[in-house]
């Protein structure tokens, strides 16, 4: 969800100003991807990497996710939204962490959309806390295959993802769901991320749906012997 930055600026406004009206985008967004059928839809709301920024604008953010929970969680229940944390909890705050977990229970038995939001989050550090906990349970090197791995990274109760967008113009998939993108179309748009509304949606979806999938194999006009 990028852009928030630069789409306060146009505005003339502050940077935290572009990521509240980021946090209504991707409210609505939910929804919208949910009556299109998205079963799964994770967001990359705070990397690793995000800690770099001014104070100001990290403890910004933090704030903005506690209001952003207890302004909208009623409404995503609602909704039908489950909802659930990913990411590195160890630099997060305790009211933060308090948060998270009644979104997460109030929203436990939602089964229309699954909305992963990840915090504190890089694909990186995925595989290297999914190895660690692999190697704690005593799992042997010549037993860990790409499947037990798997279900020890953050994101094991989700498939991998069939589409990753990214906005703002920026063509880099920053340490984003490395291990899961192996096979997932990728699409950038210049649009920044609260402009992100349904056409938007619908043009990345279009996107997608023209995309020939194969996962390494061969078109299957292709496959076809001669007597077929
Ligand atoms: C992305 O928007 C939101 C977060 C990382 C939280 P940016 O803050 O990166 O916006 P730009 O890229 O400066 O416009
Ligand atoms: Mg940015």
């Amino acid at each position: 969800m990028d852009g928030n930055g630069r789409w306060a600026q146009q505005r003339y406004m502050p940077r935290f100003f572009g990521h509240k009206a980021g946090v209504d985008a991707l409210v609505k967004a939910v929804n919208l991807f949910a009556d299109r059928g998205v079963e799964y839809l994770s967001v990359f709301a705070f990397s690793s990497e995000n800690w770099k920024r001014p104070y100001d604008e990290v403890s910004g953010l933090m704030g903005l996710v506690l209001v952003a929970v207890s302004k909208y969680i009623t409404k995503m229940a609602a909704d039908g939204i489950r909802i659930r944390i990913v990411g590195d909890r160890s630099r997060v705050s305790d009211r933060l962490l308090a948060a998270w977990d009644e979104a997460e229970r109030l929203t436990a038995d939602n089964r229309r959309l699954h909305l992963t939001v990840a915090f504190n989050y890089g694909g990186r550090w995925d595989v290297t806390q999914a190895c660690q906990k692999a190697m704690a349970d005593g799992v042997k090197a010549a037993d860990l295959t790409e499947e037990v791995l798997a279900q020890y990274m953050a994101f094991h109760f989700a498939p991998d993802p069939d589409l990753f967008i990214r906005t703002g113009g920026e063509m880099r998939i920053s340490n984003y769901m490395l291990w899961q993108s192996a096979y997932t179309e990728l699409y950038f748009t210049e649009c920044l991320w609260p402009d992100f509304d349904a056409v938007q949606i619908d043009r990345a979806l279009a996107a997608f749906a023209g995309r020939d999938r194969r996962f390494g194999s061969i078109p299957a006009a292709q496959t076809l012997s001669a007597g077929d």
